[in-house]
């Protein structure tokens, strides 16, 4: 039974000071949610405030990118064991992002997804196709090539924990959802393809969540669909009352 996995990408947004107030927020207010995972992935400067705000609640920690080596002479990187030990239990692989702006390539995700295990962090992997390949018909070629390249080498227990993101890079910040309809059928896909490559354990366990635009007023009709089993929400995650309502419409739905 996957229970939904809602996470907060906060990008470049929020200083530690508004990163540990948010929390003080919102730990009231889902005190008594059990039954959803809720994680927020702040900017590395916050990750172990954040982690120590959050510490003895359900909010769990995620940051939002690594470096695939253990140390060196890397000026400006993050390890995945410093990660770790700032508080994170999870962290963002590939985000579209990271693809567009900084040249991240799928086996540059493969690298960081296996270190980020290595270093007992959960990645969720981000995976989705642009507007002009959508409009192309690659969807699912697309879809192929990151989860195949993405996932190389992984273990079918280590797919069976991993977070996928499925994340139409035309659907971010955009305000344009994909329907739930585009996003169930995006979403079957993917765990068709894990069950061909990993295994029915790894495909039936795994989270498929979706990211793009999700709001209070879409969530409910995206986790309707039998294969998305969270979200990952950039912009509504910014204040503490559309979060919450994410967090809360997502109940007893998967
Ligand atoms: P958005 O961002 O919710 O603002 O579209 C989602 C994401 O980038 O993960």
């Amino acid at each position: 039974m996957r229970i939904p996995f809602i996470a907060g990408n906060w990008k470049m947004y929020k200083t530690v000071h508004e990163a540990v107030e948010f929390v003080k927020e919102l730990r009231p207010a889902v005190k008594d949610i059990t039954d959803v995972e809720i994680v927020l992935a702040p900017a590395f400067t916050a990750v172990h405030a954040l982690a120590d705000a959050a510490r003895n609640t359900k909010i769990g920690v995620a940051a939002q990118n690594l470096h695939w080596e253990r140390e060196g002479a890397f000026t400006g990187e993050v390890s995945p064991a410093m990660v770790r030990e700032a508080g994170a239990e999870y962290v963002i692989v590939g985000h579209s992002e990271r693809r567009r702006l900084f040249g991240e390539t799928d086996a540059i995700v493969n690298r960081k997804a296996l270190a980020a295990i290595d270093a007992r962090l959960t990645p969720i992997v981000c995976i989705g196709e642009t507007l002009e390949e959508r409009e192309r018909e690659e969807t699912f070629a697309v879809l192929d090539r990151q989860i195949k390249d993405g996932l190389d080498r992984l273990t079918a227990e280590q797919t069976a924990e991993l977070v996928v993101a499925y994340e139409p890079v035309w659907a971010i910040g955009t305000g344009r959802t994909a329907t739930a309809a585009q996003a169930g059928e995006a979403h079957a896909h993917i765990r068709k393809r894990l069950r061909q490559w990993f295994g029915g354990d790894a495909a039936d366990h795994c989270h498929i969540i979706y990211g793009g635009s999700v709001k209070p007023d879409n969530i409910r009709d995206l986790i309707a669909e039998a294969d998305v089993d969270g979200a990952l929400v950039g912009g509504a995650s910014l204040e503490v009352r559309s979060f919450t309502e994410i967090v809360t419409r997502s109940r007893a739905a998967v």
